[in-house]
């Protein structure tokens, strides 16, 4: 008797808790429709197809052009909110907004190219299966290709000639750990066209980054700079965190996403200990907010007045719903980590009410504060991975 009570309230709770989830994905679906769909038409009003990344100094919305290394965010939101919603409105403007940025496939000056093409035309391709997205997807990924350096085995982040506030800091060869995200790009491109080559620099720039890049710690640098000519590194150092020494939030953000999906493409547990290595170096910091909103930087001076950034919480969270779904101890806390981290992004503190935010979904990002750039704002990247997250977690509870 006492087993069959047991059971009944164990099945209700579980019952219950599908329940709770449900709603919770459903409402931010709807939200996200609502927020999203008057940005659409803002756009109809004006009769012509834009890109917002974030909110102006003065208010107004910033929108880019498709060499932007966030160009491919906000297509790629549209593709994530289409597939959620089913609303053919957004199939219409994800199709629109995919094909404006097309020439992001011939970039050879910067390493974004994985960004603006696999957030873009990798969800294009996944949910139409229209081969022309596949092409795309494979030219972007020669373009890339571009910027492998044999030597120190690694693809070239920046360029360091002309003008550039790059070019002013004596490097020879930067990687950033955010181009950790690039190589999804190159996996995805040796599968459509059978090419090994893509799939080889991918490894080879994982491999490198995970050899330099890390401290004992898990925790990572922003900016390592190689010589050209013999493959050392010549320095350790930041561009958008506080210190060279310090863990720049968003850029252990990327290292977490980026090994997640190494392993994904390669099942090189190396790439998921990694993965999970520098995950727990961010939930034991002694300056992780309860709500598990980083600060833009872990060891910024001023902590606990630094402003948050809520673009690496989603990045993280989109990762931590992957992480939850390989062969890692104790799955269920990933997805109980993502779930809370979640829940903070969907709580009045950081998802801005319709009609507001410039129509952006979250506040409270953080661009690059040693620049001056885009502090405490909306940006569309946050949105993305707030949105894919939201996917992934609908996908996994179903
Ligand atoms: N460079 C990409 C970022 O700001 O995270």
């Amino acid at each position: 008797m006492i087993k069959k009570i047991l059971g009944i309230a164990i099945f209700l709770s579980l019952a219950l808790t599908a329940c709770e989830n449900n709603s919770f994905v459903q409402t931010n679906i709807d939200l996200a429709t609502r927020q999203i769909g008057m940005e659409l038409d803002g756009m109809k009003a004006k009769g012509k197809w834009l890109n917002p990344v974030t909110l102006k100094a003065d208010g107004s919305v910033h929108y880019c052009g498709y060499s932007d290394w966030r160009s491919g965010f906000f297509p790629g939101s549209l593709w994530y909110l289409y597939e959620m919603n089913g609303d053919t409105a957004f199939l219409t403007a994800a199709k629109a907004l995919t094909a404006k940025i097309e020439k992001g496939k011939t970039l050879t000056w910067h390493h974004d190219v994985g960004f603006i093409i696999e957030c873009s035309y990798g969800n294009a391709l996944r949910l139409t299966g229209e081969q022309y997205y596949a092409g795309v997807i494979v030219e972007a990924a020669k373009s890339l290709s571009t910027r492998f350096r044999e030597i120190p085995g690694v693809i070239q982040s920046w360029n360091v000639n002309g003008n550039s506030w790059q070019a002013q800091r004596g490097w020879e060869c930067p990687v950033i750990i955010d181009n950790m995200m690039n190589l999804e790009l190159l996996f995805h491109a040796t599968r459509l066209s059978n090419d090994s080559t893509y799939y080889k620099i991918a490894v080879s720039h994982a491999d490198r980054t995970l050899q330099e890049h890390f401290r004992p710690d898990g925790s990572c640098y922003h900016v390592i700079d190689y010589s050209i000519e013999n493959g050392t590194v010549r320095h350790r150092q930041t561009a958008q965190g506080y210190a060279d020494e310090s863990a720049w939030a968003r850029g252990q953000a990327w290292a977490i996403y980026g090994y997640t999906v190494c392993y994904r493409e390669t099942k090189d547990r190396k790439y998921l200990e990694q993965a999970v290595k520098t995950f727990r170096f961010m939930k034991n910091h002694k300056n992780m907010p309860e709500d598990l909103v980083p600060y833009w930087d872990m060891d910024a001076h001023k902590i606990p007045n630094e402003p948050r950034d809520a673009s690496s919480a989603a990045i993280i969270a989109s990762a931590l719903y992957e992480l939850s779904t390989s062969p890692v101890e104790s799955p269920g806390a990933y997805k109980e980590y993502a779930d809370r981290i979640m829940k903070s992004l969907a709580s009045p503190a950081y998802l801005a009410p319709v009609g507001t935010n410039g129509n952006f979904l979250l506040m409270h990002s953080v661009g690059s504060i040693p620049h001056n750039s885009e502090i405490d704002v909306p940006l569309n990247y946050a949105d993305y991975y707030f949105l894919e997250a939201l996917q992934r977690k609908r996908n996994i509870e179903e």
